[in-house]
């Protein structure tokens, strides 16, 4: 008798935004109040963002939690059976504990695995890439996958050229082990030449004081030329993986900074806009929540259908970057 192979299938998706949605327009009012000019037009045409969420009183845990129990729920299984957790994250609520232990703890939990994956833009894919093999070893069974985020509160309001891109929010999956189809192939990718002057909020802690910039620093057009070129690599080195052509993709959820960076992607691979998930309108760049924000959407809107080969893609400061394929 063979031994059946082992997947990871996501089982159930969750998300949350903050309440407080703040328009191109109120944007570009309140900006106008500190000198700061910009427009909604400057801000459609040149990222495709319309609005974004802003937490003003919640943390990336009240985020997480929000969007973990709404996974767990829809994964149609109790906080109990997770037994191991993730949380990818740029801003969490402290230094540590992990965000990942404040969520155990939140949801009542004591016991599992729980750490965090710091990729920037690129956490969520580089985070289900390492839950997917801690879950195929066969020593984990259910994995809760969370991508949450901040990200407003390391935002310059004089620098026009960052903070009109971010927003907030957090999405979360749960996957486990299965005999059927799941993920079929990821690949993670990183370049630390990069580094500091390409993209950064470069501040640590130094003897009880913050040192250095709390502020997003960003060489905007070296990001956008370098997330098209390695997402598009990315995106034919996983299809190549699984045995697969980039015509094959039913559905793709890119990482949401741009959406002329997604159109440009989308033309040098030849995917059409209906199998392009699109959500930039609606969020902004939430960084490592905004794959799982954009896939969750595209769940809820039905975009998504079982049997479904789906690619998720994240692109960010490092520079890191990779692509999660699988079969819905
Ligand atoms: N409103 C009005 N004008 C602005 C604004 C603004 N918010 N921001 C910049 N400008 C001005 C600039 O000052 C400049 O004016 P000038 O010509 O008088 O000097 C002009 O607009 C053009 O500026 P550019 O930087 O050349 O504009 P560009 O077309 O490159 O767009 C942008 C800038 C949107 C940042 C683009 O480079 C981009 O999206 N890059 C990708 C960055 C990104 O997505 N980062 C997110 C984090 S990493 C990631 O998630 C992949």
């Amino acid at each position: 008798m063979s031994t059946p192979r082992i997947y990871t299938r996501i089982v159930g998706t969750g998300s949350c935004v903050p309440p407080r949605v703040v328009t191109n327009d109120e944007l570009a009012a309140e900006l106008a109040k500190r000198g700061v000019q910009t427009s909604d037009e400057w801000i459609r045409t040149r990222t495709g963002i319309c609005q974004r969420y802003i937490a003003e009183n919640m943390s990336t845990l009240d985020l997480a939690l929000a969007a973990s129990r709404q996974a767990i729920e829809r994964a149609g299984c109790a906080p109990a059976d997770i037994d191991l957790i993730i949380v990818a994250t740029t801003t969490p609520d402290g230094v540590f504990p992990s965000m990942a232990c404040r969520l155990q703890a939140a949801l009542g939990l004591k016991g599992c695995a729980a750490f965090d994956v710091q990729a920037v833009c690129a956490g969520y894919v580089y985070a289900m890439s390492v839950a997917d093999g801690l879950v195929r070893t066969g020593a984990y069974r259910r994995a809760l996958v969370v991508g949450a985020e901040v990200l407003s509160r390391l935002l310059d309001w004089d620098d026009r050229s960052t903070c009109v891109l971010f927003g907030d929010g957090a999405g979360a999956v749960v996957i486990e082990a299965s005999d059927s189809e799941g993920i079929l192939a990821h690949r993670m990718h990183a370049d630390g030449s990069f580094g500091v002057e390409t993209l950064s909020c470069d501040a640590r802690i130094e003897h009880n004081a913050v040192v250095g910039t709390g502020f997003i620093r960003m060489n905007g057009q070296q990001v956008f030329k370098l997330a098209v070129s390695s997402l598009t690599e990315s995106f034919r080195e996983v299809c190549g993986m699984a045995g697969i052509t980039p015509e094959d993709v039913d559905v793709w959820v890119p990482h949401q900074a741009n959406i002329r960076i997604i159109e440009m992607i989308a033309h040098r691979l030849g995917l059409p806009p209906e199998k392009t998930v699109v959500t930039v309108n609606l969020h902004g760049n939430t960084s490592a929540a905004s794959v799982p924000l954009a896939l969750d959407w595209a769940v809820t809107h039905g975009r998504i259908k079982p049997g479904n080969t789906v690619m998720l893609q994240g692109v960010g400061a490092g520079m890191a970057w990779g692509s999660v394929l699988l079969r819905w």
